[in-house]
């Protein structure tokens, strides 16, 4: 489970995404051919992700009537959503577009009819996608000690590799910004663990996002990370 081609360019994307939900226009057709391919290869082990363009969206998004859609089935984890889509939000930063997780955001009535969305499916988020002058990258989050329990030196100490996850991951998106994870990190292995939160609808689609910043993390220092699900979160091996 979970495995996927991280590309090297991603692990830039972690640190210049934010959301964006009054964009310039919708991509051009060159970048939505890149997309597509990239929608290709995410869709499998349950999930498909696949492009829109038209209505779907609600009012919240300006600009852009572009979307991808995470199609599930419904006996797959929720954090495989999260860790598929959120190498497609990564693809599109990395080809400069702006991007919008949405659990709320878009009308399901819509959207489950464009993906003709059978009984054994479900959608939990959509992404909307297009151009915008991006803000500037400056993400409130939990510190590093609240996230894994070390202090930015120590964790530089524990090692570089664990550094480079920790950091992406601690910058992944959620909704609400409720960061619904604790991380674990040893000598080999950092684990994305269940954290209880107010509203925790998409708590797994979350997890899987910052999952897949922990892998593009240890990545881009050369690791080769896999992911095993447990009781309480999921652990990945470098
Ligand atoms: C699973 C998920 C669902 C979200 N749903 C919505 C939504 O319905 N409407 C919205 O405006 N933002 C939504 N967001 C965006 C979050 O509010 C945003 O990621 C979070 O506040 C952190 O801000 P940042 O993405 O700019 O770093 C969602 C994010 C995630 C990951």
């Amino acid at each position: 489970m979970f495995e996927l081609n991280l590309s090297p360019a991603w692990a830039d994307a972690v640190f210049k995404r934010s959301s964006v939900r009054r964009f310039l226009e919708a991509p051009q057709k060159s970048e939505l051919e890149v997309l597509g391919q990239l929608c290709k290869k995410l869709s499998w082990q349950g999930i498909s992700v696949r492009l829109f363009k038209g209505p779907g969206l609600k009012s919240v998004i300006k600009g852009t009537d572009v979307y991808a859609v995470i199609v599930a089935k419904n006996n797959t984890v929720p954090e495989l959503e999260g860790y598929m889509g959120e190498a497609l939000v990564l693809e599109a930063v990395s080809l400069g577009l702006d991007t919008c997780w949405l659990g709320a955001g878009f009308h399901p009535d819509i959207v489950n009819k464009n993906v003709n969305l059978q009984n054994d499916e479900h959608v939990n988020c959509v992404i909307a996608i297009g151009k915008a002058n991006r803000p500037e990258f400056n993400p409130k989050r939990r510190s590093f000690e609240q996230l894994c329990g070390l202090d930015e030196k120590k964790l530089k100490e524990l090692g570089p590799w664990q550094y480079a996850a920790v950091s992406s991951a601690r910058v992944a998106p959620s909704a609400i910004n409720m960061q619904p994870w604790n991380i674990e990190v040893t000598e080999t292995t950092l684990s994305v663990l269940n954290k209880r939160v107010l509203i925790g609808k998409y708590a797994g689609v979350d997890r899987g996002i910052c999952m897949l910043h922990a892998a593009v993390g240890a990545a881009s220092l050369g690791r080769n990370p896999t992911w095993k699900k447990g009781e309480d979160g999921c652990q990945m091996r470098v």
